[in-house]
This record gives structure tokens, sequence and C-alpha cells, in this order.
């Protein structure tokens, strides 16, 4: 059992991180300090952690994890034992729009904290990954953690290449590592590039839905609070230097999540059956899209006892109902305006 008192998280004003910290606040298993460390990118939203922002066991800095002498210095004055490595590009469409990005925060940011990470010998480096370094399947089979690495878009060749340097610098330099790879998140605060948040949102407002090709392609679900636990298991109890996949055994098509997104809509704004589907809208595929992913992990579960606690449905009706309570985080991301404390913080000082 690893000892976990001072935590840096980066990337924390993300959907998955900020799900961490909001699972760190509220669990008994810690008692220490998280300090943030977080860029700001677009997807970076500070309304994401307005349930423990005064919390006074967390503390934000706004910074690239590019930049060794600052995460040296957090590591330094915070008594940093455990760096969460959430920080990164995260959408497969901007990768294909323009990779440079991609490159520099997935690859450059992840060997930068390794650096800093190698002259820190008491800490633990936890990296969180990507099913999508596995590249895609046929019908059959679930990816395991010795499946090769076939990365399809520069998002899982970025992530794929962050994996490797973090294999590398523990078996090289013999710092203390762990890797997870996950399939797809789904929950509150994610944002709304991605597929589910998307389909609710354009619902909402009467939109088309926009399936990609023939929306066949599969994913293999999970809903982001179960991911977050698998990485607090794999932090406490992984073996030094592991790799472990984590998913929901919950593969769908997704035109079968759109439907079933249209359906719970519906049952929920008690509107006329069909009235959401007939917003489907197929067109044009993402270039070089992934068919299908699935996650074997068999190894999470037999050697640390983590499973998934949600049911998809359930999730996926929890998920939809957050977005329609929350129609001021909704509204303060389309419209920009939760970049304005950014501005006011930050960059008019
Ligand atoms: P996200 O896009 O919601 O958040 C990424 C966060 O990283 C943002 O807050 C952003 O401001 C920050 N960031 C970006 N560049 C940075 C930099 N250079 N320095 C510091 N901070 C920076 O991403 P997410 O969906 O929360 O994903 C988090 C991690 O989980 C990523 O590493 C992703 O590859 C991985 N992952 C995501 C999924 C998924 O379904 N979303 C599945 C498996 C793994
Ligand atoms: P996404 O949420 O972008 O995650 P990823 O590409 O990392 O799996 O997309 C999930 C699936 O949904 C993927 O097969 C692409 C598809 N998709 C659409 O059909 N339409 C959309 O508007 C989006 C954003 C995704």
């Amino acid at each position: 059992m690893r000892e976990v008192s001072n935590v840096l998280v980066t990337g924390g004003l993300g959907f998955i991180g900020s799900a961490f910290m909001r699972f760190l606040f509220r669990t008994n298993a810690f008692t220490g300090r998280v300090v943030n460390l977080d860029l700001l990118t677009y997807a970076g939203n500070p309304d994401n952690v307005a349930g423990f922002v005064d919390e006074s066991r967390y503390s934000f800095v706004r910074g690239d994890i590019c930049d060794q002498q600052l995460v040296s210095r957090l590591c330094q004055e915070h008594a940093i034992d455990t760096i969460v490595n959430f920080a990164a590009e995260s959408h497969v469409d901007r990768s294909i729009a323009g990779p440079g990005v991609f490159i520099q925060t997935n690859i450059v940011g992840t060997y930068s904290l390794l650096e800093v990470v190698r002259s820190f010998p008491s800490i633990h480096f936890h990296h969180v990954s990507t099913d999508e370094v596995y590249g895609s399947l046929g019908i059959t089979g679930a990816f395991d953690e010795q499946s090769p690495y076939r990365p399809n878009s520069p998002y899982s060749a970025s992530k794929a290449a962050s994996d490797h340097l973090v294999r590398s610098y523990a078996h090289t330099f013999g710092i203390s590592t762990t890797i997870s790879n996950c399939s797809n998140n789904y929950g509150p605060f994610q944002f709304p590039e991605k597929l589910i948040p998307l389909m609710i949102l354009n619902a909402v407002e009467r939109k088309p839905l926009p399936v990609y090709g023939d929306g066949l392609n599969i994913r293999d679900w999970l809903y982001v609070d179960d991911h977050v636990e698998a990485i607090w298991t794999v932090i406490c109890e992984g073996d030094r230097g592991a790799t472990y996949n984590i998913g929901g055994k919950n593969e769908w098509t997704n035109i079968a999540i759109v439907e079933k997104i249209a359906d719970l809509l519906g049952r929920i704004q008690r509107e006329e059956p069909g009235q959401f589907r007939s917003l489907i809208t197929f067109v044009k595929d993402r270039p070089g899209h992934d068919r299908r992913y699935a996650i074997d992990s068999n190894k999470l579960t037999n050697q640390l006892g983590w499973r998934a606690r949600h049911d998809f449905e359930a999730g996926l009706d929890e998920t939809i109902r957050w977005y329609l309570r929350n129609s001021q985080w909704i509204s303060r991301v389309k419209t920009g305006a939760y970049r304005q404390w950014i501005k006011k913080n930050y960059d008019e000082r």
C-alpha cells in the first residue's frame, strides 16, 4: 500500500482531473493537500472546481507542465509525494485539425514532468492514458496490457509516446511510476465537444445530432467516477512500473448511444416518442476513424479488486439530468464566459 500525502494534480480543471479531485476531497482515505497545476487552455474550466475551491487543502497554480522550473518549485514547496498527470490535449478531432499542440503538451509535457521526477526520488508518478494507444479492433477481442501499441490518430500517437517515455524513465532511471489506459469516459462537467455532452446539448436546443460515417463505430464507455476510483486504486496499490487497463465492459455503437440519449431525454422532457431521434444526421466520417475499442480490465479487477459500479443506463440518465440542471455551467461554456475569470485573474494583471 503506497502512502499518499501531498498530491500534484496536473490538468485538474478538465473533465477527469476535476472529478479526481472531487473524489480526493470526499474520500476518508486521503487527508493530504492537493495542488492543481493547469494551463487554463480552452478545456480548463474554473467552474469545474467550484464545489471545493474554498477547501483549505486545495490550491491552484496556473502553469504549463512543460515548465520544469515551476514544477520543481511546486514539488519542493508543497512536499509533493505523488504526481497524477491528467494534463493533455484530449480531443481526436482537434488533433487532426492541428497536431502541434498535442506533441507539445502530451509528449514534451510528460517528458518535462519525468525530468523533474528524476530529481525527486521519493515522488510517485501516475500517468493517465487512454485505450486509443492500442489502435482499432475488429468485431471480436479486447485490448489487454500485452496488446501492441498501434495508435492511429495524432492524439493517440502522442499519448502512446508519453506512455513509452514513462515506461522508459521507470526502467532506465528507476523512478516510481504507474500508468492507466482507460476507455471513453462520460459524466458531468465534460466539455461539449465530446460525443455524449455534444449530443445532449444539441438535442436540448433541437439542433442536428451529427453522427460520423455509418454510426457503427464502437466505444467502451465508463462513468468518470468509476475511472477516478480506478486511478486511486492503481496509485495506492498498483505494482511499481506497471500498467493497468480500465474499462467498463460496456460497448455501444455510436448510433445506439445517440438513440439512447434521444430516448432518455424524450422521456425526461415528456416529449412525443421519436422527437429527438428525428434530429439524427449522418455526416462525413472522421479521417482515420478507429472502428472499435474494447478494454479487458481483468488485471485490475483480479489483482486490485476494482470494478465499475455505475450501470450505463443509470449513469447516462444521471448525466443528462446533470446537464439539464446546470444550464449556467453550459451557457458559460457556450458563451465563453468561463474564460472571464482567467482574463480578470491572470491576463489583465
Ligand atoms: P480535458 O481536455 O477535459 O482536460 C485537460 C486539462 O489539461 C485542461 O484543464 C487543460 O487546461 C489542461 N492542460 C492542457 N495543456 C496543459 C499544459 N500544457 N499544462 C498544464 N495543463 C494543461 O481532458 P480529460 O477528458 O479530463 O482527460 C484527462 C486525461 O485523461 C488526458 O490525459 C486524456 O488523454 C486521458 N483520458 C481521457 C479519456 C476521456 O474519455 N476523456 C479517456 C481515457 C483517458
Ligand atoms: P469522442 O467523444 O470524440 O471520443 P473518441 O474519439 O476519443 O473516442 O467520439 C466518440 C465517438 O463518437 C467516435 O467514434 C467519434 C464519434 N462522434 C460522432 O459520431 N459525432 C460527433 O459529433 C463526435 C464529437 C464524435
